[in-house]
């Protein structure tokens, strides 16, 4: 259909047919869904109408070939128009071949397979019949309280925009007519969700603006300027206004300042949640609000279909902006190719085919191996295989693998970390015991474990937090393991046997009680349905840990937030003539946090030398270019996650102490040396003024290179215009 026809189609539509297009129901709602014997509820609760649904554009959570088919029949049956569903659904880290959750995707460092990743998924996605997913979530995270921060690349503006344009690349490739393949990515959440206070979920955010577009805004604008086709509000308030109901962020910079001609959707209920906001007295306000400030797509309340007319023939609302909105979703519609063929990619015989295959799993193990974050050894790991091993805890055999967020994942298909240790090691040399729950142990449960850690060699703890412990409305204030797993760890230590902890978790973790207490810490994340698998790769030095944190582990709940690009404060802990109290710290805690950004260990060792800078004076027009030899010391194949940071000295603003400029992972052979080059330009140094121009000062700068942001040399080179 082209450009024309769906502006007649846009004249031939009713204004209730234009609001119902606006407004977004769940599956139980819509005939042919299979359990839409279920809609009596919400649809009572709603108050939505079957005239509405029959015209409502878009579904929420459908997948499945038959059923997409079945729902989209059923729909273009009773619709006056014959306007095809977009089906738009969560396919978060892997629709059923389930990758590692995405913070550990981005300790990968590894945008190509992040972008495998989402191209898997969304193949998988595409002939199951979705045709938008609700990610990339590209939210900058520094407060692990906050449950969330499991489905955000970590703490940096800057990788995080890297991901964000991977994942979309990812889903969407260059050609989103491409229909069993492609599917439509939706960035989120617009804007700053991920700087809730006290990372209580859906709490304040009230940030600078200066803070907003430095540190909040690039991954959101990367992921646009990578054609990332929509975009979700946030749940947050900015600077005492709901994002959900922000002309200045929707309007002013989403659609003007960014030129975003995209759809632009509510988060699950926030257009009505401007009520107890307080900042509209009832759904009719909501409904004005909202609208005008940008949200194209309600999703799951019915403020504008309740309320739109009303506000149009009170001309409260300008139609024009309705036409426009409706406009947008008409034109995702065409380029998914729905006009044409309004069941898209959905193919029950591809589906069989495709969907967990042998292949897709193959890349889930080798993404959750380059995912965990190898963060203490003593020499204890790679394990051997002649070592008898006594497997505890409650991860052992748990199914809880795929994390809060893996909506079509089925836990029964993840490979258990027993059975990942069992291709490797016979069975008469494993015994696998619980020792305590998530949350509970018993003296009992303790026994056993200490039982059969008596008759091994090595005790490998598989430890962590159930997958309710994260995610959305995952907030935790204490981000210990629970004490139940604590007091595991201390029995067994008694035992005075190497002790190996392999962690499951959706956060960086206050890790007192463990990490000192064993050999190794194997931060294994949510490793996705081949787990088992990949932990057993890295446990047995199968795989080489490549992973590095993106956000930081805090020293102690007491630090948080605690993130590597902060300041340097008027009185800095670690100046040469800093006075013994009067200094910014803590007097019970180190500054620094337990383990830094981009920190990780490996199997080998490397070695930085020869960093040379090709001119100490950069130049508008002329970058620099730094060099460094990265060696592998050591005895094992390895990859090294070389990194860049710059610090500028003195800025018209305070300036982080580092910030992240770039990476280079590099795979290193024993003995081999690879010479890696960073190159430096002007743009790269430019940052927010105070007056909110982006642009570099002339000066001192220091360049850093190193294999995390804590261990690095320094280089000092000027900035001259
Ligand atoms: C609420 C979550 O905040 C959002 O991330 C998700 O996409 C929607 N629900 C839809 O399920």
């Amino acid at each position: 259909m082209s450009d024309q026809n769906l502006s007649t189609l846009l004249h031939e539509m009713t204004l209730d047919e234009k609001i119902a297009q606006l407004t977004q129901l769940a599956t139980p709602f819509f005939k042919g869904a299979s359990d839409q014997g279920q809609i009596t509820g919400p649809m009572a609760e709603l108050g939505i109408t079957e005239d509405v649904v029959q015209n409502s554009g878009s579904v929420l959570g459908a997948s499945g070939a038959k059923v997409t088919k079945n729902i989209q029949q059923a729909h273009l049956k009773e619709n006056r128009l014959g306007i095809p569903l977009l089906f738009m659904s969560d396919i978060i880290h892997g629709y059923k071949t389930i990758f590692p959750v995405p913070l550990a995707i981005g300790c990968s460092w590894d945008l190509d397979l992040a972008e495998q990743s989402a191209a898997i998924a969304a193949k998988e996605a595409a002939v199951s019949g979705v045709h938008v997913t609700f990610s990339p979530m590209v939210d900058l995270v520094r407060d692990p309280r906050w449950g969330r921060v499991m489905e955000s690349t970590g703490e940096d503006p800057f990788l995080n925009s890297e991901f964000a344009r991977a994942f979309v690349r990812g889903y969407q490739g260059d050609d989103l007519s491409n229909d069993h393949v492609r599917v439509a990515a939706c960035v989120k959440h617009f804007a700053a969700y991920g700087a809730a206070e006290g990372g209580r979920d859906y709490n304040t955010v009230d940030m600078s603006e200066r803070q907003l577009r430095e540190y909040y805004l690039p991954a959101y604008k990367a992921a646009l300027d990578e054609g990332c086709e929509m975009v979700m509000t946030a749940f947050n308030i900015l600077d005492g206004i709901p994002a959900t109901g922000n002309k200045k962020l929707m309007r002013d910079l989403l659609r003007d300042e960014w030129n975003f001609d995209g759809v632009l959707i509510s988060d699950w209920g926030a257009v009505k949640e401007l009520i107890p906001h307080g900042v509209a007295a009832d759904e009719k306000e909501a409904a004005h609000q909202a609208f005008s400030a940008g949200v194209d797509i309600e999703m799951m309340t019915p403020c504008y279909v309740h309320n739109g007319k009303a506000l149009i023939e009170e001309n409260i609302l300008d139609e024009a902006l309705v036409d426009e909105a409706v406009l947008r979703i008409l034109e995702l519609k065409q380029k998914l190719g729905l006009f044409d063929n309004p069941y898209r990619g959905a193919d029950e015989e591809l589906e069989k085919e495709i969907v967990f295959s042998s292949s897709h799993r193959h890349a889930a193990r080798e993404l959750a191996a380059k995912s965990s974050v190898l963060l203490k050894n003593d020499g204890i790991l790679p394990l051997k295989k002649e070592q008898n091993v006594a497997l505890i805890g409650p991860f052992a055999e748990h199914d809880d693998l795929l994390g809060p967020w893996s909506w079509k994942g089925s836990k029964e298909d993840a490979v258990k970390i027993s059975v990942g240790l069992l291709e490797k090691i016979g069975s008469a040399q494993l015994s696998v015991t619980k020792g305590s729950d998530v949350k509970t142990t018993s003296q009992a449960q303790i026994d056993e474990a200490m039982e059969a850690a008596e008759n091994a060699d090595v005790i490998v703890l598989a430890l962590g937090e159930h997958s309710e412990m994260s995610g959305e409305a995952g907030s935790r204030a204490d981000i210990r393991l629970p004490q139940a797993q604590l007091d595991l760890i201390k029995a067994l230590k008694s035992l005075e046997k190497p002790m190996v902890a392999v962690l499951f978790n959706g956060r960086p973790l206050d890790l007192h009680g463990v990490v000192d207490q064993t050999n190794a810490v194997l931060e294994a994340w949510y490793p996705g349905s081949e787990a088992g698998s990949a932990v057993a790769d890295l446990l047995y030095g199968d795989s080489n840990p490549s992973g590095r944190l993106t956000m930081s582990f805090p020293y102690s709940i007491g630090q948080v937030p605690v993130y590597y690009n902060h300041y340097n404060t008027g009185r800095p802990k670690d100046a040469p003539d800093a006075q013994v109290r009067y200094v910014s710290q803590y007097l019970d805690i180190p500054n620094e946090p337990l383990f830094p950004f981009g920190f990780g260990l490996s199997y080998t060792t490397f070695s930085y030398s020869d960093v040379t800078l090709s001119d100490n004076v950069l130049k508008e027009d002329e970058p620099i270019t730094l060099t460094v030899d990265v060696t592998n010391t050591g005895e094992m194949k390895g990859e090294e996650v070389v990194q860049l940071y710059v610090r500028d000295v003195a800025g018209e603003v305070v300036r982080p102490m580092k910030e992240l400029k770039g990476f280079e992972k590099v795979s290193l052979e024993p003995g081999e040396t690879k010479q890696v080059t960073f190159t430096l330009n002007e743009e790269q140094l430019r940052y927010y003024h105070s007056d909110l121009s982006f642009k570099s000062d002339t000066g001192e700068f220091i360049a850093y290179i190193g294999p995390n942001s804590r261990d690095v040399s320094a280089h000092p080179f000027k900035l001259e215009k």
